[in-house]
């Protein structure tokens, strides 16, 4: 890899329950190197945000997770993180085509439909975050979603099938210096953030406590929390209290 030290060392699996929980597992046991890669053809328990599984057909598409050691960061603002981590994967993805965008918190949308997802789990010790688990999912040569209409893939963007270890490696690339320049300070970072998220200055459709409405994103806190603006009224939202509903 052409990297400094994400995937410099990779361990690559056919099957595992979930790169993350993998990944935990191994620092649990003993220090593990900052940069180091879990792959996985296929997964018997991805996991998703909030609980959710996430199920990807065997060899298709992109599962690995990456450790990291962002001690300069206190766990309130582990948002940064995952910031970042979207930027990359949006530089990434815009790459290869533009039109992607990133659904807060950290989702990658193209028109819309989600193309990959970021778990990242963190633990903290002594008021800074110790070891963060960034568990990436890509829909990469995925052609049928059954009936979820919600999803996609590169594939069903692009046309072509990408060829998933060149890119792993643009990602990693781009994580790194993501990274290195997030430990510089924030810099750009917010404003990075909002020129690629969905809805961003634009009112867009929500379901909030059961009701419909329209919203608009103003922005977010350094901890992560959606401040949108509603009938002319400032309101805040925390992840799970608000849903983007695409038509
Ligand atoms: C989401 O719900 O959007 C996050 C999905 C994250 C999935 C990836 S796949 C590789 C890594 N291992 C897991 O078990 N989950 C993450």
């Amino acid at each position: 890899m052409e990297t400094l030290f994400i995937g410099q060392e990779k361990i690559s699996f056919e099957t595992l329950d979930s790169t993350n929980a993998y990944l935990k597992q191994l620092c649990s046991e003993k220090v593990q190197a900052e940069g180091l890669t879990i792959t996985a053809e296929y997964q018997t328990l991805g996991r998703g945000q909030i609980g959710n599984k996430w199920d990807s057909p065997k060899g298709e598409n992109l599962l690995f997770s990456v450790l990291l050691k962002p001690n300069f960061l206190s766990p309130d603002r582990q948002f940064y993180l995952n910031m970042s981590v979207c930027l990359a994967i949006f530089d990434a993805l815009n790459e290869l085509s533009p039109g992607f965008q990133i659904k807060w918190p950290n989702d990658l949308l193209y028109d819309r439909k989600k193309v990959a997802g970021i778990l990242i789990e963190n633990s903290i010790s002594k008021n800074r975050i110790e070891n963060s688990i960034i568990g990436i999912g890509i829909n990469v040569n995925q052609k049928e979603f059954g009936n979820d209409k919600g999803r996609s893939s590169l594939f069903n963007v692009l046309g072509n099938k990408v060829d998933r270890s060149f890119l792993l490696h643009l990602i990693a690339k781009k994580m790194e210096s993501k990274y290195l320049r997030l430990k510089q300070g924030t810099q750009g970072l917010f404003s990075d953030y909002y020129s690629a998220l969905y809805g961003y200055s634009q009112a867009v459709t929500t379901e909030i406590s059961g009701e419909i409405v329209s919203t608009i994103i103003k922005g977010v806190e350094p901890t992560g929390t959606l401040i949108t603006e509603i009938n002319g009224e400032k309101r805040k939202f925390d992840f799970k209290e608000i849903k983007f509903l695409f038509p």
